[in-house]
């Protein structure tokens, strides 16, 4: 039997902020499914105190040490409960952990290194040994580099394999150099490993350590070897790429699935999109816009952040909806600049427009099922979710030709009949051809034959982990 354990910062349901909480939270369980009884696949996390009482009242404890980071003697506790057959174990210390935030603390760093510390130190405790440590994102970074560096001399870590996967290449976790050893208890003779660009760079240690790199497409993979997408690390990847691969995410198919989902006033599937339709007149109520079902509802469901695309999105929003007969319904936080100016924009086009500047799943939901257009033009996208949830929902994504989006979402055109593609794409960053995509999607919209059949297409593309779990188990299989 394989045994993994997948070390990082956040899992859905417990506790978590973006997308690598919803990888986390459903993609061992689907590698759990694929590999059967030959898998064992286990996750370790922090305990962290926004975690909520349902979850905290099940959890077990099952270890209690102390842990050593440089001169630090801290307490760690080890929960852990079981769900979906995947064990998850959870790092316990209030010091560290129960804080009202996950991240954006002064001693980030520090925390992250007794965690990854703690998830090596656990091992003996709870006498479970992975054949595949695998790390994800700078947070866990660390525990790939104490296992090559402090762990690999004692028999029970000898043969043990590592995997490092980057979900956003753009936080790597980058320190003083001054910190080595007095925080992450590395000593001089690592300086060369640890340092990029004068800097302790705990991403960059964690690439070269790794047996495998990946990332979560393929795409992305390609991308990050370039300066424009690497945020300078791309020659490491360059040096490293013989290691390195890209696997597309998928969306846990239970959790979204508009077909049983209870959130909604009216649940549908792509061969009955009547309840598409209700869920659309719900919707344009709870966001006080008109009761219309001839109108397309466009939507943006995303952190307010130029990277996400925002900055095309709020150049041609104005033109978009004072020129076609459309409503705009927008879901997010983030910069203010782009919240000041969804606000202005709801105000002064109140029939037309939506500003919610919040962030709340049930809603994100709701919303998707309510929406015919769903924009998301990020000028780099690792992977993205965000269109794959639209699209399970009936959500025709324009989405902009990059990493994961790439991959995921083909441009829709017809040959002999035939109606190819999931959506509408184009490639230059730019609000022109936004603008040129989005406004080609309403027209489609206006041919109500067609526009089902696209609906129904995008709805049955599959965006489950199922071929996902597959390759991640091959890729474990072929770290002998
Ligand atoms: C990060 C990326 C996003 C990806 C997610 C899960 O949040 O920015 O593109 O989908 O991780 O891997």
């Amino acid at each position: 039997m394989k045994k993994i354990l997948f070390v990082g910062a956040e899992a859905m349901p417990f506790a978590a902020t973006g997308g690598l909480g919803d990888v986390l939270g459903s993609l061992p369980a689907a590698i759990r499914k694929k590999g059967g009884k030959d898998v064992d696949v286990r996750v370790v996390l922090p305990l962290y105190g926004a975690m909520g009482k349902t979850w905290r009242d099940q959890l077990e404890q099952v270890a209690e040490f102390r842990v050593n980071l440089a001169w630090r003697n801290q307490y760690c506790g080890v929960k852990s409960l079981v769900k979906d057959g995947v064990t998850f174990y959870f790092i316990d210390n209030d010091y560290y952990f129960n804080r009202p935030s996950l991240y954006g603390n002064f001693d980030d760093g520090e925390r992250y290194a007794y965690f990854c510390k703690a998830a090596l130190e656990m091992m003996p405790q709870i006498d479970w040994y992975p054949d595949v440590l695998h790390a994800h994102d700078w947070q866990a970074a660390l525990s790939v580099v104490y296992l090559n560096t402090r762990y690999r001399n004692l028999p029970a870590y000898e043969h043990m394999k590592s995997v490092f996967t980057i979900h956003n290449i753009e936080y790597q976790g980058k320190y003083d150099m001054s910190i080595l050893s007095d925080v992450f208890e590395l000593g001089v003779e690592h300086t060369s490993l640890m340092r990029y660009d004068d800097c302790l760079n705990l991403m960059k240690a964690a690439i070269v350590c790794a047996d495998t790199v990946t990332t979560v497409s393929p795409r992305y993979a390609e991308e990050i070897k370039t300066a424009e997408y690497a945020h300078r690390l791309n020659f490491v990847l360059e040096q490293n790429s013989y290691k390195l691969r890209g696997i597309l995410n998928g969306i846990d198919y239970d959790y979204y699935n508009p077909a049983k989902d209870t959130g909604l006033v009216s649940t549908f599937d792509a061969r009955r999109l009547s309840g598409k339709a209700k869920d659309k007149e719900a919707m344009q109520a709870e966001a006080c816009l008109p009761l219309r079902a001839d109108v397309p509802v466009l939507a943006v469901i995303s952190r307010l952040a130029a990277h996400k695309g925002l900055d095309l999105i709020s150049e041609i929003a104005d033109k978009l909806v004072a020129e076609n007969d459309v409503q705009l319904i927008v879901l997010g936080k983030g910069e203010e600049r782009f919240e000041r100016f969804f606000a202005d924009l709801a105000a002064r086009y109140p029939d037309k427009v939506a500003a919610l500047l919040t962030y709340d799943r049930d809603l994100a939901k709701r919303i998707y099922a309510a929406t015919d257009i769903f924009l998301m033009p990020s000028k780099s996208e690792p992977c993205g979710l965000s269109q794959m949830i639209a699209s399970r929902y009936g959500a025709v994504p324009v989405v902009r030709e990059t990493g994961g989006l790439y991959d995921s979402i083909k441009p829709y055109w017809e040959k002999d009949g035939e109606m190819l593609g999931n959506g509408f794409t184009f490639a230059g960053y730019s609000g022109a051809e936004l603008h040129e995509r989005t406004c080609a999607a309403i027209d489609l919209y206006k041919q109500t034959a067609k526009w089902k059949k696209l609906v129904a297409k995008v709805m049955r593309t599959d965006f489950s982990w199922s071929a996902s779990a597959a390759k991640y188990l091959e890729m474990y299989d072929e770290l002998k």
